[in-house]
Parts: C-alpha cells; sequence; structure tokens
C-alpha cells in the first residue's frame, strides 16, 4: 500500500487550503479530466471552501494502451464556458505527461483566463513530455498504482487506499483479450 486514505484525505484538504487562498475571489472552474480523477477530485471540491464550479472532460486514446499525443482525443462539452473564467485541470496522476501536454494546448483555444494545472499523483521518472504541475498531492516513484480512483484495465477504482501494483499482480488479475468476432452473411 503507497497512500491510506487518511493519508490522501490530509493531502487532498492542504491542497484545497492552498486554492482557497490563490483563488480568492475569482470563482475558480475545477476541469475534471475523467475518469481517473474523478474521486479526488470530489474530494477536493469539498475541501475548497471559496465558490468555485466543477466541470468534466475526457481523454481517450485511440487504438491500443499507448499514449502518444497523435492519438489522443479530448472531448468537453461545447456549452462548457471557459472564456475569461479561471480553469483548473484536475489529473488523477501525470505519467509521461503526454496528455497533460495535450490538453494544455487544446485548452489555451476556448480562452480562459488563467489555466493551472493540479494533480493528485506525479510520476516524474516516466516523462516524456516536461509539463508544470502547479499542485501536486503525491510524488511517487516509476510504479503501477490502483485505487482512489486509479484503475487496471477498468477495475479497481473503488479502493479507498492507493496501492502500487507488481508485475505478477498485474499478471494474474488482467484480463484475457478480448476475442472479436465478425459474422459472414
Ligand atoms: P500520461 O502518461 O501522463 O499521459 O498519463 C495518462 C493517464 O494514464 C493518466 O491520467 C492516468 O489515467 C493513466 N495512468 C498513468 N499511470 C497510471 C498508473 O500508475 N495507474 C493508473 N493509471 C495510470
Amino acid at each position: 500500500m503507497l497512500f491510506k486514505r487518511a493519508e490522501i484525505l490530509k493531502t487532498v484538504g492542504a491542497l484545497g487550503r492552498t486554492i482557497d487562498r490563490d483563488y480568492k475571489g475569482r470563482n475558480p472552474v475545477l476541469l475534471v479530466i475523467l475518469k481517473g480523477a474523478h474521486i479526488f477530485a470530489a474530494e477536493l471540491s469539498l475541501s475548497i471552501e471559496i465558490p468555485h464550479e466543477t466541470e468534466f472532460a475526457t481523454l481517450s486514446s485511440y487504438g491500443d494502451n499507448v499514449v502518444s499525443s497523435n492519438t489522443l482525443h479530448f472531448l468537453m462539452d461545447n456549452n462548457i464556458e471557459l472564456h475569461g473564467r479561471h480553469a483548473i485541470l484536475i489529473e488523477d496522476i501525470v505519467d509521461t505527461g503526454l496528455s497533460l501536454d495535450y490538453i494544455l494546448k487544446v485548452l489555451p483555444g476556448r480562452n480562459p483566463a488563467s489555466l493551472a494545472t493540479c494533480a493528485l499523483l506525479n510520476k516524474p521518472e516516466r516523462r516524456i513530455e516536461s509539463v508544470e504541475i502547479r499542485y501536486v498531492g503525491f510524488t511517487i516513484p516509476n510504479c503501477y498504482v490502483i485505487g482512489h480512483g486509479m484503475d487496471f484495465q477498468q477495475g479497481w477504482r473503488h479502493l479507498p487506499d492507493i496501492w502500487a501494483v507488481n508485475a505478477s499482480w498485474i499478471k494474474r488479475n488482467a484480463k484475457p483479450p478480448e476475442v472479436i468476432t465478425y459474422k459472414t452473411q
């Protein structure tokens, strides 16, 4: 186990107080990147006392599990108004940095007054794109983590604590690849 829920909540509370101080009078909008950040974002929102709003966006990568900037697809409702607003991007974990780098290139097109980044976890050892993360919960070594919103093959997000899993755990718990059959007429 890397972090127990109580420790996570303490850290999230501290992030909330920092954001309270930095954004006083600016009514920021938390832009939550689904799915992994949903639990962190809920807890962060509850610990921020200044008025703020919450919106959601999705980042998906086409094809396989390999994230690369030219396979990323950013989905955000056009009705979400960022123009002139102070946006804080909420991520679960920054790993290679490719996702955040991509979002930070796309979002200025929506003309926010300011754009900051906040991640529960930072895994700097695997960084490919250097990105500025203004608010970080924990910095972790190069390991695969699950729980508290973070998944392995869509499962395990509901675990209250954050766990690092090793190669043999991954092998044991990996779902068999989906077999797709095509019907011919
Ligand atoms: P990136 O490599 O920084 O682009 O990270 C992309 C996304 O991969 C993150 O937002 C997470 O959703 C996911 N991810 C990266 N590392 C882990 C991990 O250790 N556990 C679960 N998800 C991860």
